[in-house]
């Protein structure tokens, strides 16, 4: 595993920021206020024209706030010069931007290189990002991004953003382009990642399911830039502010509230059938148990760890009252 050096992580605060575009009657975020710790990942979720890019583009200036303040670490953004600002913050867009004329290895080098770093030190940190990834410089540093596929493209643009090793990450709809599959690959190979590196990440996306499991806290916006909800996933699932953020979540906010715990964080209990129960590893989400019992019509499963030793076995019933927990 590759060693990665780690900035320390540092806490957000929106206090009462407010944007209103030149020529527009209306706010494009309205009264924003809300805490990302150091270390967690935020995501702003919300309809269309809601506001999120908005917001992201404010803690690293692109946009100006027009009321309020944002601090980062304490400092607020307007007490920092803007360039310098943006250097201290990886910002992964939608499609990637990654320059098509550049090589991988040089794409993940913009930044060092604007810094000044001297060679070695860029090479290294290169090759050290790029096996992060999972793309080999060997084998993908030297190919350009029209010879990469969509979700290696993603981690290219996800590699170029952590190349100063920035305390602060901006991810707006950085997986939207993808198919489900790949999506879900990157999503998880992202998460990873943030276990080692912790940094504070703010990450946008449409996708309810996309937030729930991407999110240790989810802000929903509301038309007109307005801040529906901010609270954990298991909190928001469970009990929605109002109709608007119920309706968002979706009717089947119950099964969703399933894919937050697995089958190891159960009580297990002792395998009564001798046959017929269907086996599942213990890293399933209930969701995933609450699915089989339903395809292959039993009402529980057998619980197997990595090695297929079997745990014990989860009823309906415990899947249905840990869910609701
Ligand atoms: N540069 C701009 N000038 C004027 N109005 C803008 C500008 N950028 C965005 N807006 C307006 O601000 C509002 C919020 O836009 P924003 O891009 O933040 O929404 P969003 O939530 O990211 O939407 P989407 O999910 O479609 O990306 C919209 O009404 C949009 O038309
Ligand atoms: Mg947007």
């Amino acid at each position: 595993m590759t060693q990665q050096s780690t900035a320390d992580a540092r806490e957000i605060v929106f206090d009462h920021v407010v944007k209103t575009y030149p020529g527009s009657d209306t706010p494009a975020v309205d009264d924003l206020s809300l805490t990302v710790p150091a270390g967690e990942i935020c995501v702003l979720l919300g309809p269309s024209g809601s506001g999120k890019t908005t917001a992201l583009m404010m803690v690293n200036r692109l946009a100006e706030p027009t009321g309020g303040d944002i601090r980062i670490g304490g400092k607020s953004i307007t007490d920092l010069d803007p360039i310098e600002l943006r250097r201290s913050i990886g910002y992964v867009i939608q499609q990637t931007g990654l320059f098509p004329h550049l090589s991988i290895a040089d794409n993940v080098a913009t930044v060092p290189k604007v810094l000044g770093w001297d060679k070695k030190r860029i090479k290294e940190r290169v090759g050290e990002l790029l096996e992060l990834v999972g793309l080999p410089v060997g084998e993908y540093g030297r190919r350009y991004p029209s010879q990469l596929s969509g979700g290696q493209r993603q981690r290219v643009g996800i590699a170029r953003a952590l190349a100063a090793d920035p305390p602060v990450m901006l991810m707006d709809e950085p997986f939207g382009a993808l198919d489900p599959i790949t999506r879900e690959h990157v999503q998880d190979e992202f998460l990873a990642l943030h276990e080692r590196i912790r940094k504070t990440v703010i990450f946008v996306s449409h996708d309810i399911d996309e937030a729930v499991k991407m999110g240790d806290r989810i802000a929903i916006f509301r038309e007109g830039g307005r801040l529906a909800q901010y609270d954990t996933p298991r909190t928001l699932l469970k009990q929605p502010a109002d109709a608007f953020v119920a309706r968002f979540v979706g009717a089947d906010r119950g099964l969703k509230r399933l894919t937050l715990t697995r089958l190891a964080d159960l009580d297990l209990a002792p395998v009564t059938a001798a046959e017929g129960l269907p086996d599942l590893a213990s890293d399933a989400t209930l969701r995933s148990a609450l699915s089989l019992m339903v395809a292959e019509g039993t009402d529980a499963v057998r619980v197997l760890d990595a090695s297929g030793e079997v745990l014990g076995e989860a009823s309906l019933d415990a899947v249905r009252k840990a869910g609701a927990a």
